[in-house]
């Protein structure tokens, strides 16, 4: 769905956005140019961003790894 007319600008590419690391409209604003015309796509494209930080938020897998020491790393190398 078409989310800002101006920039032809769709929720899925918000999305894609926020996927690849958009975090704020300013940042939606400088990678897509949502917002940056009339303005009138401010608030809904801010719910999708809002939306879709959340998602990605929600589904983030958390890994623990071991601590690193120096001189333990393995070359490969035989
Ligand atoms: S609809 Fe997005 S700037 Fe006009």
């Amino acid at each position: 769905m078409y989310v800002c007319l101006c920039r032809g600008v769709t929720d899925s590419h918000i999305r894609q956005a926020v996927a690849a690391g958009a975090r704020s409209m300013r940042e939606l604003r400088m990678e897509l140019g949502v917002c940056s015309n009339c303005g009138r796509c401010g608030q809904h494209a801010r719910e999708i961003l809002t939306e879709a930080t959340a998602t990605i938020s929600a589904t983030a897998v958390h890994i623990e790894l071991p601590p690193v020491r120096s001189g333990t790393f393995a070359t490969g190398a035989a």
